[in-house]
């Protein structure tokens, strides 16, 4: 929305949250302190905050004062009843839909920006001409495809802008509006327009894809390391092939992520809704090759570590699910310090980026000890200095770039003999860690 705000000076963008706190936060004068971390967006939101852009938690003010409605909410995956672990819990989606219906007193515009199971438009459009009024709905799916950490970019130059919508003269109205929002910046042929459910489809699968990728190539991570075969050159010479291309062909401790789990258990509850089990077995697998790496790399420390890591300090560098974003959601850190906890390690981390609040709630939220225990075994160091200090091993999670920059002769002094170091994101040089005199162990090398 602020990208919107910033591109389009002539239309008015309101946020709205039921969180005080969270819009608090978006309107803090210190823009090192809103609520999300994104390279580039503080510049953003300073552009057009207070210009075109407005955060408020009066929602409906601003549903009544709007044309066209985001909705914008979670939709996490279902944790309890039908569909528990898997299904997308649509709560959120359907209180916004009956807000909306309430309060709307002109025709309005309703775009679902937040992913959702196929067919959801329709729900929506049910909810909102349920009400008996004049008012008129179109819903639209515009399903978002930024990335974190790149957000800002992909939004200012995205590969695709998705908007599905209905074949008829008003649906067609209502997708030609939300054209002309984009076009302010995106050239036209990179605006794609299908029906609703190929829209809500698409991301899906797109999600699918790309974590589809990562599991295939973790999959070979583990022959790579049986073998001597080494995991970023096969990357790099199937890459080469265009049909195949380089991208998204990184091997890692797995991924995580707010969203590629949770489409796919998505995709896969859809697929068994519908008896098609052989296609939901399927997609299934790329979640059980994924749980797989990062069992595969916590398993891997303990088996170097002579088999036990009881009372043992190990540093986790890097909590983020990926670099250049303070999101947690999914990290496969979180997974791999609990199993190492579960081991009864005592375990460091360290995030430039994340707060140590954020660690231990993810732990907590697992559930497999008690806040105590998490509190008595982990310890968040808002720095680097001494932490390496008697650590018998270090594991990179995160691909943040100061872990290259580290000067890895002083972190080995500082340690016990013999030094591990665990790379699960491969951006090490294990040769010369090798040379300082450590063992080094990368995801996928031989
Ligand atoms: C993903 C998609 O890339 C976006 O297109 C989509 O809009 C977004 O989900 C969403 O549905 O909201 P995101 O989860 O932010 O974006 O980040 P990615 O760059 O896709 O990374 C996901 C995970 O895969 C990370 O843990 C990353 O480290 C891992 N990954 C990615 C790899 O392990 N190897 C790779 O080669 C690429």
């Amino acid at each position: 929305m602020s990208v919107i705000a910033a591109k389009c000076p002539g239309i008015k963008v309101h946020v709205v949250d039921l969180n005080a706190d969270r819009i608090a936060a978006w309107n803090d004068d210190d823009l090192d302190n809103l609520p999300i971390y994104e390279p580039g967006l503080s510049d953003i939101v300073k552009e057009a905050r207070g210009r075109n852009l407005f955060f408020s938690t009066n929602v409906d003010e601003a549903i009544d004062e709007s044309d066209m409605i985001f909705i914008s909410v979670n939709t996490p995956t279902k944790t309890y009843g039908v569909g528990k672990g898997m299904a997308a819990d649509l709560k959120y989606i359907e209180l916004c839909a009956r807000q909306i219906a309430r309060v709307a007193t002109n025709d309005k515009i309703i775009v679902e920006k937040s992913t959702l199971p196929v067919r959801t438009a329709e729900a929506l459009q049910d909810i909102l001409s349920s009400t008996g009024s004049d008012v008129n709905f179109q819903v639209l799916s515009n399903p978002e495809f930024l990335a974190e950490g790149t957000a800002v970019q992909d939004l200012l130059n995205p590969d695709r802008v998705l908007i599905g919508g209905e074949r008829t003269p008003e649906g067609a109205a209502a997708i030609q509006a939300l054209h002309d929002v984009y076009a302010h910046w995106v050239p036209s042929d990179r605006i794609l327009t299908t029906n609703v459910w190929s829209s809500e489809l698409s991301k899906l699968t797109a999600n699918a894809f790309l974590a589809q990728r990562v599991s295939s190539i973790n999959s070979l991570s583990a022959l790579c390391e049986a073998t001597e075969a080494d995991v970023d050159e096969v990357a790099r010479a199937i890459g080469q092939d265009s049909r195949i291309g380089p991208k998204f062909l990184k091997s890692s401790v797995g991924f995580g992520g707010s969203c590629f789990q949770k489409d796919i258990l998505n995709l896969v509850y859809l697929s068994k809704t519908y008896g098609l089990d052989e296609v939901a077995e399927y997609w299934h697998q790329v979640i059980k090759m994924n749980d797989y790496q990062k069992r595969r790399f916590a398993e891997k420390i303990i088996q170097s570590l002579y088999n036990t890591v009881n009372g043992k300090k190990i540093v986790l560098l890097g909590w983020a699910f990926k670099k250049d974003t303070n999101d947690t959601r999914e990290s496969a850190a979180i997974y791999v310090a609990d199993y190492l906890l579960s081991e009864q390690a005592q375990v460091v981390v360290y995030d430039p980026k994340v707060t140590s609040q954020q660690i231990y709630a993810d732990l907590d939220y697992l559930n497999t000890r008690s806040e105590e225990e998490n509190q008595r075994l982990v310890n968040v160091a808002q720095t680097t200095e001494d932490i390496f200090k008697d650590a018998h091993a270090v594991a990179v999670m995160t691909e943040w770039d100061e872990f290259r920059e580290y000067d890895w002769k002083q972190i080995h002094e500082q340690m016990l003999k013999p030094s591990f170091v665990f790379d699960g994101r491969g951006i090490l040089d294990i040769q010369q860690l090798e040379e300082i005199g450590m063992n080094a162990f990368a995801i996928g090398k031989g």
